[in-house]
């Protein structure tokens, strides 16, 4: 590349990986005061994955970064991010580890932690990192098993939360190729932090053991407050990057919010004016994932070849902090994008990274 010309970083890379475990409305019921005509018309789940005890979101982060770096045709990478708030221990970062088991070398990683919304600002931080030139290639994989952090005897969130992993590579490109990050939009509001966490396990409450409610070890949320903070955060900055980008909601042809809740998906779409058949999404497959949601739902609809390459793309988030971010993006060209249960990875070998 011409040293002159402005560096762009480029989406060259997708891949994901569900749990094998399907867990249906159905399994739900049999358990939770539930039924499963609530959960699909509040939420529009009909399954989701959760992992089998003793998996961690390093070994779905693993599989689904392989498969990024594997669709892109290039296995190696000098920096990796790692969007997750389910490390694999509370210290030191799951990333580092991550790295290792890919055969990435000894090269930068760490976790960043902004829940629902990690992958939005860990594009964002990719974007910012290759074209400030300190990077030429990053390995960004968003991860969570937020099976292992709920109660599972809570209704409120047993329901909705699912586990899973996507991954992009992000390389230094020439401006115009598709997969170019153009734009990002992040913010947060700590005075609302309360709606959505665990309270004990931290420097505060370090021993959940001994909290007063026993509830403080798992995560919460206070639903329906959350509810309208997300559909006004992601209308908000979703509007903010298409002022800036001067696209109009029918120029857009992929528009992917974070799959908090299909009812949530729809209000947003709807007060932005993205036609229906532009919003990808596959949250009745595999519910709310958290940092994953997004990268899932993209690798999904790659795999299915029905976006072109080059559409004007646009992804969106809210999550805990509160925080909330929108990238805009044109689709990338990718030759596979697979979705892979965890089983069809075999042991994980390392790759031998080139
Ligand atoms: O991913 C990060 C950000 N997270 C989100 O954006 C999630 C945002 N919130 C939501 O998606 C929704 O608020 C929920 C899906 C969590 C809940 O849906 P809702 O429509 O806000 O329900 P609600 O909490 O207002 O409860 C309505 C009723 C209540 O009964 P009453 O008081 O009306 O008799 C609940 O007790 O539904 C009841 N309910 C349930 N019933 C069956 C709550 N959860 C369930 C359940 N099954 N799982």
């Amino acid at each position: 590349m011409d040293h002159l010309m402005p560096r762009a970083a480029v989406v060259d890379g997708l891949g994901s990986c569900l749990p094998d475990r399907p867990v249906t409305n159905a399994d739900l019921e049999s358990f939770l005061p539930t039924s499963d005509q609530w959960i699909r018309q509040r939420t529009g789940i009909a399954s989701r994955y959760w992992v089998a005890p003793g998996t961690g979101t390093g070994d779905l982060a693993v599989a689904a970064g392989r498969a990024a770096l594997e669709s892109s045709g290039q296995l190696g990478a000098d920096l990796v991010i790692l969007a997750t708030t389910t490390p694999d221990h509370p210290c030191p970062a799951t990333s580092p580890d991550v790295a290792s088991r890919l055969g990435l070398g000894n090269i930068p990683a760490f976790d960043l932690s902004a829940v629902c919304s990690g992958f939005v600002y860990g594009l964002s931080m990719a974007r910012a990192a290759i074209r400030s030139g300190q990077h030429s290639r990053v390995l960004l994989i968003a991860a969570d098993t937020y099976s292992t952090i709920i109660n599972k005897g809570d209704r409120a969130t047993a329901v909705i939360f699912g586990d899973g992993a996507g991954a992009v590579t992000v390389r230094s490109g020439d401006p115009g190729e598709p997969g170019e990050l153009l734009d990002a939009h992040l913010g947060s509001e700590g005075e609302h932090a309360g709606l959505i966490g665990i309270t004990a396990g931290g420097s505060r409450m370090p021993d959940p053991v001994n909290a007063v409610d026993p509830g403080d070890r798992y995560f919460r949320m206070q639903g329906s407050q959350v509810y309208r903070h997300a559909v006004q955060r992601m209308t908000e900055s979703s509007r903010t990057v298409m002022r800036r980008m001067r696209w109009s909601p029918g120029d857009i042809r992929a528009f992917i919010a974070h799959q908090a809740n299909q009812r949530i998906l729809d209000a947003v779409g709807d007060r932005l004016g993205i036609p229906p058949g532009r919003r990808l999404g596959n949250i009745h497959k595999v519910g709310n994932t958290a940092a994953a949601s997004i990268p899932l739902a993209f690798a999904a609809a790659a795999s299915e070849n029905i976006v072109p390459a080059g559409s004007m793309t646009l992804f969106t988030a809210f999550g805990g902090g509160l925080t909330w971010g929108t990238v805009a993006l044109t689709w990338p060209q990718i030759a596979q994008a697979k979705t892979l249960h965890l089983a069809e990875t075999g042991a994980l070998p390392a790759p031998t990274a080139k």
